[in-house]
């Protein structure tokens, strides 16, 4: 089913900001790639937890702390199901895809990569699928190897089976979308290859989960991490990983609630997966990406898959036509919901500068992806990004803005 400009409308009407103005202006937000907005759902939600059923988790006996647990452990199922994990105890609640990416890259990585090993992720990744597989590496002694993209912003998976040949790779890590070019690579064959070679894969859904269905037991995977914060939900992120693997891992942080039992000299870890949550979790935040996930499943992830993907098409065509833009990344097509570009007149900063006067919100740098724009010899681009909440209006609005930053600039 396509969405269509009504059921759009309809939708952002369950989004209380976009209420309000931004300079007199209506609030057109094209920076959902970074965070996006929250329904009254998600909002309702975590004011009613606070406001009837708050107290800590898991330790207390009384009605109150029953209460919020199970809306903690609830919202828990829920997620575990959204992405199809075999087990809700494989779900771990952690603060946002940079945490879930560090833990692997601790509790795993630590353990098993040694001197001369090979890690492998590729030029497209965001920082935190970067700098922790980096750091790992420089403390091991390890190799850090790139798949690289190509001019046209597509990954190279050709470049995959050279690097697998040789048995010394023991990790690949990669986006399934890219933050900056939109690009969706086939996560599917990676997975598949790096597994024939004995590898693990670590799969950064921050991109993905958001927009389209992804089901983990499908991409064959080992973990994934992913942010509440782009979907819907409060600031909260996830990771899942296979039950063997989360078993035999250390924890990453040591405290109260991931243990069994202490002694003086010696402590016994909890089961999964609080093993992996010291301490007081966000609760109300988990309590609000369960009914995120609710909010999502009732417009349909493949409904907001096909309708950003028009969307996406309708934008390039329209940006296309801005004298002296340049896009980054794929055509249309299996693209992601993140458009980049930058501009012969003016520097992304001063773009967002001139848009924001209009209510329109891009993000202008490097997107947290430094190495991707050095790969293009940019230091900077602006980007759009899109959710379920846009639409074409918004995209007309931006393209005005763009001229409006010609005329003001373009001498
Ligand atoms: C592809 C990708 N990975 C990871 C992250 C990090 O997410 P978080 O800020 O929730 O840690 C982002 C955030 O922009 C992202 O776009």
């Amino acid at each position: 089913m396509t969405l269509t400009q009504a059921d759009v409308l309809a939708i952002r009407r369950e989004f209380p900001i976009f209420e309000r103005k931004i300079h007199g202006k209506r609030l057109v937000f094209l920076d959902s790639a970074a965070s996006s907005q929250k329904p009254r759902a998600v909002i309702d939600a975590m004011v009613h937890i606070y406001t009837h059923s708050y107290a800590n988790i898991h330790r207390g006996l009384y009605t109150l702390a029953e209460e919020a647990t199970t809306a903690y452990e609830t919202a828990r199922e829920k997620i575990a199901r959204f992405i199809n994990a075999p087990e809700t105890a494989e779900i771990v609640n952690v603060r946002n895809a940079t945490e879930g990416l560090n833990l692997v890259a601790y509790a795993w990585g630590e353990e098993h990569i040694q001197a001369g090993d090979r890690i492998i992720i590729t030029e497209m990744e965001h920082h935190a699928n970067l700098v922790p597989w980096q750091q790992l590496a420089l403390r091991k002694g390890a190799e850090l190897a790139f798949l690289p993209v190509t001019d046209a912003g597509e990954l190279d998976i050709e470049g995959l089976s050279p690097l697998l040949s040789d048995g010394r790779t023991k990790v690949v890590a990669c986006t399934m979308v890219s933050n900056v070019l939109g690009t969706i690579p086939d996560i599917v064959r990676i997975v598949t290859m790096a597994r024939e070679a004995g590898a693990l894969t670590v799969i950064d859904g921050a991109q993905s989960v958001p927009h389209m269905p992804v089901d983990v037991q499908a991409l064959g995977a080992d973990f994934m991490a992913f942010s509440g914060h782009k979907m819907c939900g409060p600031g909260v992120g996830i990771l899942w990983g296979r039950r063997a693997l989360l078993e035999e891992m250390p924890p990453f942080l040591y405290g109260g609630d991931m243990i069994r039992t202490v002694k003086k000299d010696k402590t016994i870890w909890n089961d999964l997966p609080n093993k992996f949550e010291a301490g007081t979790p966000p609760i109300a935040e988990v309590v609000g990406l369960g009914a995120a996930v609710d909010f999502l499943i009732d417009i349909g992830m493949d409904n907001i898959h096909t309708y950003e993907q028009q969307l996406v098409k309708y934008t390039l065509e329209q940006l296309r036509v801005v004298p002296g833009l340049h896009i980054l990344g794929p055509e249309a097509g299996q693209r992601g919901g993140a458009v980049s570009f930058w501009m012969e007149v003016a520097h992304p900063h001063d773009i967002a500068a001139i848009l924001d006067e209009d209510g329109i919100c891009v993000r202008a740098g490097h997107h947290c992806a430094q190495p991707l724009h050095i790969r293009y010899g940019l230091p900077a681009t602006v980007r759009a990004s899109f959710y379920v909440y846009n639409n074409e209006e918004d995209v007309d609005m931006l393209v005005r803005g763009l001229h409006k930053v010609i005329k003001i600039l373009g001498r």
